[in-house]
C-alpha cells in the first residue's frame, strides 16, 4: 500500500497543527477494507477522552463494532434500510401493516428531523446536490439514491464503526458532550491518518445493537461513526464548503 503525505508526515513525527487538521478533515464515504493498525483505535480514543464535558461527567458510552460484529450489523442494518425504502413506495395500507408487524421498522431513541427549517434546508440541499452531482446521480433516480444511501448502513466499507450513546439524565447536555467527543475522535483519527464519517443514519436502529452490546437502558443511541483508511474513490474528494463565520454573527441591537 502506498503512503499518503499525511501518513508520511506522521511517521516523521511532524504533527499537524489544529488549524491544518480542522481544514483537512472531510467525511469519507468509501473506505478500504483494511483493518485499523493494531492499537491505533486505542490511541485515538485515549486522545479523544481529553474532551471536556458537563461537570466532567463524561455522560457517554461507545459501542465499537469491528470484525464479525461489524459484518453482522452491516448486513442487518442494510437489509432494514432496503426494506423500509421499498415500503416508502408501497400503498398506505401496506406501510401501516408493516409498521405494526415488521421488525425492520426503525427503533431510534432520538427523533430525526423529517422536515427541515427553510434556512437549513437550503444548505442541506446544496450539500446533497453537490455530493450526488459528483457521483452522477440524478435528482429523480431513486434507485441510485437508495443505493448510495444504503452504503451508510454498511459503513461505506469501513472496517470499524463506533456507535455513540448519551445518558438521558443530562438531557441536551449529554448530547452536546457526545458532539464534542465525536469531533475529538474525528480529529484524533485524522491526525493519525485515519478517515471517518459521522452518521446520523446509524442511529435509526437501536435494537440490532442491543443484540451485540450490553447497553444500559439510560443510554440513548445518538449517532454513529465509520472509521478506516479512505480509498481513492472520487466521493472522497467532496468538499462541501461552509458559510462564512461572519454569517453566524448576530447583529448587535443599537
Ligand atoms: C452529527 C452528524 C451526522 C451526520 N450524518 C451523516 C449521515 O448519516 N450520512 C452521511 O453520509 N454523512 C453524514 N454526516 C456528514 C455530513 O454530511 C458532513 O459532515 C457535512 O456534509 C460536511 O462535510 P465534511 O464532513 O466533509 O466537511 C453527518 C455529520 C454529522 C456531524
Amino acid at each position: 500500500m502506498g503512503y499518503t503525505l499525511q501518513q508520511i508526515t506522521l511517521q516523521l513525527n511532524i504533527m499537524m497543527d489544529i488549524s491544518e487538521l480542522l481544514r483537512q478533515r472531510r467525511s469519507s464515504r468509501d473506505f478500504l477494507a483494511e483493518p485499523l493498525a493494531p492499537g491505533l483505535l486505542d490511541k485515538i480514543l485515549e486522545d479523544a477522552m481529553q474532551s471536556p464535558s458537563w461537570s466532567n461527567t463524561q455522560p457517554y458510552r461507545l459501542a465499537v463494532a469491528s470484525g464479525p460484529t461489524r459484518d453482522a450489523l452491516a448486513q442487518e442494518l442494510k437489509s432494514n434500510y432496503l426494506e423500509i425504502s421499498k415500503l416508502q413506495r408501497a400503498p398506505k395500507w401496506r406501510q401501516l401493516l408493516a409498521f405494526l408487524t415488521n421488525k425492520s421498522m426503525p427503533s431510534n431513541d432520538y427523533k430525526q428531523a423529517l422536515v427541515y427549517p427553510a434556512e437549513l434546508q437550503k444548505r442541506r440541499l446544496k450539500t446533497a446536490q453537490g455530493l450526488y452531482g459528483l457521483l452522477g446521480i440524478k435528482r429523480h433516480d431513486t434507485q441510485k439514491r437508495d443505493q448510495q444511501m444504503a452504503r451508510n448502513f454498511e459503513f461505506f466499507g469501513a472496517p470499524t464503526a463506533i456507535f455513540f450513546f448519551a445518558h438521558k439524565g443530562l438531557g441536551v447536555y449529554s448530547v452536546l458532550d457526545v458532539g464534542i467527543l465525536l469531533q475529538s475522535i474525528m480529529l484524533a483519527a485524522e491526525a493519525r491518518g485515519v478517515s471517518s464519517c459521522a452518521q446520523g443514519a446509524l442511529a435509526l436502529w437501536r435494537k440490532p445493537l442491543d443484540q451485540y452490546f450490553d447497553i444500559p437502558k439510560e443510554y440513548k443511541l445518538l449517532c454513529g461513526l465509520s472509521l478506516g483508511y479512505a480509498s481513492e474513490h472520487q466521493v472522497n474528494s467532496y468538499s462541501p464548503g461552509r458559510i462564512s463565520h461572519q454569517d453566524l454573527m448576530l447583529a448587535e441591537r443599537s
